[in-house]
């Protein structure tokens, strides 16, 4: 019988534990890597993606949190914190009641999906909602961590960037070598310098043999490394990437640079289409966020900047049923009437006669 055994046994050998961590898991990472046919018509490249709303709590954090929670355990810690958009707060949670440690998670007020927020309810998480953005949150938990007996597993702690590299590892072990280009979202900005470490870690070990391009994409209402400035007040409907100073900036930069890539913007608009097309054409149902990247690569496409040919792996970050008001925002245009229970009054509804 076989079962994925969770990112730290898959990939121990490159990641900072030792034979004497405990291993908190729920079996993340194995997160398939879905042919995107529509996807690959409208682009005409190969496009992949790989989705992370497949991971125990619906997001890739928890590639991250696996290995941030088993360090904290070994270290003797009784409480973590973090601060979060709603992903990172909802994997802490679960993670951390599973090591039998504390969590405490700081939210911007009225700014997470609903989904997230039962998330870090019902694993018990000692919740604040604080009156202030992301940053703020941020900037409150380094303070806490420096002065409080409580561990930071925010993706400043670099053990988090270290699991989530393995992401990397699996897509070229499933598609045998590095794609050409890998896109993703960026918000707080670790998961695009995490790719770009287990890229450059696979190609160094000649495990593939070339690196991607890294290509990047922001909220345009929250895209402070395409300005090159901090936004005071970020704003976008893909609440999970409203981050206005990002914590691994020079990182991201380092990751777009180094490999030929871009960070650019996309509109909430176009985020919210390529939602609901990956929803209605591929059958992949992500939130908000985690449909930048596929904005970007269309915008791009659309631009006459994407040339042909290519293979191109598109990160979709979080399951979609994190925020269903958003979906339903758009996708209940009226109220659905109801029907009698009877067969052929649903058959008339339905438009079979
Ligand atoms: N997509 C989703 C669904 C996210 O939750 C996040 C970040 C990102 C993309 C961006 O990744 O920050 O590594 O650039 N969410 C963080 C959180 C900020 O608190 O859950 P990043």
């Amino acid at each position: 019988p076989f079962q994925w055994r969770g990112v730290i046994e898959e990939y121990r050998d490159r990641l900072p534990v030792s034979a004497d961590t405990p291993v908190v898991t729920l079996g993340e990472g194995g997160t398939p890597l879905v042919a995107a046919q529509w996807l690959s018509e409208k682009t005409n490249c190969e496009v992949w993606l790989k989705v992370e709303g497949n991971n125990p709590t619906g997001s890739f954090k928890d590639r991250g949190m696996t290995v941030a929670i088993s360090l904290a355990a070994q270290a003797g810690d009784k409480a973590v914190v973090c601060a979060s958009t709603g992903n990172t707060s909802a994997s802490a949670a679960a993670y951390a009641v599973r090591a039998g440690l504390l969590p405490l998670v700081l939210i911007p007020a009225g700014r997470i999906a609903k989904g997230k927020l039962a998330q870090a309810i019902v694993h018990g998480a000692q919740l604040v909602s604080v009156d202030g953005g992301f940053d703020d949150c941020l900037r409150i938990v380094r303070e806490l961590g420096k002065n409080y007996p409580v561990a930071l597993v925010n993706s400043v702690n670099p053990v988090r960037l270290e699991g989530q590299k393995t992401a990397a590892f699996e897509v070229c072990d499933a598609l045998g070598d590095a794609p050409d280009l890998h896109v993703l979202p960026v918000g707080n900005a670790g998961n695009i310098a995490a790719y770009w470490k287990g890229y450059r870690e696979y190609a160094k070990d000649k495990l593939a043999s070339r690196t991607p391009q890294m290509w990047g994409f922001q909220a345009e209402g929250a895209a402070p490394i395409v300005r090159g400035a901090i936004v005071e007040h970020p704003d976008t409907a893909a609440t999970a990437i409203r981050v206005g100073n990002p914590a691994s900036w020079t990182l991201a930069e380092a990751a777009r640079d180094e490999s030929g890539g871009r960070i650019e913007a996309v509109t909430d608009d176009q985020i919210l289409t390529a939602q609901r097309d990956l929803a209605a054409r591929e059958g992949v149902f992500v939130e908000p966020a985690s449909a930048a990247g596929v904005a970007g690569l269309l915008a791009t496409k659309a631009a006459g900047r994407l040339d042909g040919g290519l293979t191109v792996v598109i990160t979709v970050t979080g399951h979609g049923l994190k925020d269903i008001d958003t979906a339903l925002s758009y996708a209940l245009p009226q109220e659905t009437p109801v029907t009698p229970a009877d067969t052929d009054a649903v058959a008339r509804v339905a438009g079979l006669v």
